[in-house]
């Protein structure tokens, strides 16, 4: 068991965002979270991903129980174990494409280098053609496809991505999720992915839908799409 969440529950204020969550992922299962904006995806993922504290109930990352590990234990795990992908890119406008992806984890003391692993990273991306250039010269699907490399060559345990595809337009988005599926197979990935596209819970073997504060196990997108539109009956999940 990779992650493990136990009664979680959050709010902001007087504001519940997320009661009682109980969800498990396991070693190179796929995940997607799906939920209506504002519904708590990047809230549950932040979560994870140790960036908030904030919350009641427990998670255990990697066997360990985050509760019994200070700052800099938590960081440490961030840092190797956790890549991160976001909806906004991200990357500094100044370094190339090849600097994005090499940067951030050379200036966090990991060992990087040009490898085998990293070419077979390229080519399954396709962006061999793509690294000198700068971000302002790269389309929206490139630059994402460049983020997607940034979080993998630290060889992360698990790939957690947020809305990776709303900033894409539908043809761009679709290709995305293909790459996406090639890199989780390819590399034997974990993938915890939020979205509200249905297309990427296409690709995943499990998933979630947060309503009313509450994450429920999906069957499929299919019964994804009764959730979307509100036709299910919440409580015979109870
Ligand atoms: N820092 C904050 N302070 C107060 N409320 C917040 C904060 N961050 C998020 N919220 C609230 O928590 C709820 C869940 O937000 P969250 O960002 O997790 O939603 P989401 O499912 O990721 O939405 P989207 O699909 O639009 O990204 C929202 O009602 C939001 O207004
Ligand atoms: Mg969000």
């Amino acid at each position: 068991m990779i992650v493990e969440l136990n009664n979680i529950n959050k709010s902001y204020g007087k504001y519940n965002i997320l009661e009682n969550v109980n969800l498990k992922i396991n070693s190179k299962e796929k995940v997607a979270i799906l939920g209506k904006s504002g519904s708590g995806k990047t809230t549950l993922l932040n979560i994870i991903a140790t960036l908030d504290r904030h919350y009641s109930g427990s998670l255990k990352l990697f066997g360990k129980y985050t509760n019994d590990l200070n700052n800099d234990e938590l960081a440490k795990m961030r840092k190797g174990k956790l890549g991160f992908v976001f909806q906004d890119f991200g990357l500094l406008e100044n370094l190339t494409a090849e600097e994005n992806i090499l940067f951030p984890s050379r200036s966090a003391g990991l060992e990087i280098s040009i490898d085998s692993y990293y070419e077979k990273l390229i080519s399954t991306l396709d962006i061999g053609s793509i690294l000198k250039k700068y971000p302002l010269e790269l389309s929206g699907g490139e630059k994402q496809r460049v983020s997607i490399a940034r979080a993998m060559i630290k060889k992360p345990n698990i790939l957690i991505a947020d809305e990776i595809t709303s900033a894409l337009d539908p043809y761009t988005s679709s290709e995305l999720i293909m790459y996406l599926e090639d890199i989780t197979s390819v590399f034997k990935m974990t993938l915890l992915i939020a979205t509200h596209d249905l297309k990427v819970a296409e690709i995943c073997n499990s998933i979630y839908f947060i309503r009313n504060q509450r994450v429920f196990p999906v069957k499929d997108v299919n019964e994804a799409k009764k959730f979307f539109r509100g036709e299910v009956n919440e409580k015979k999940y109870k």
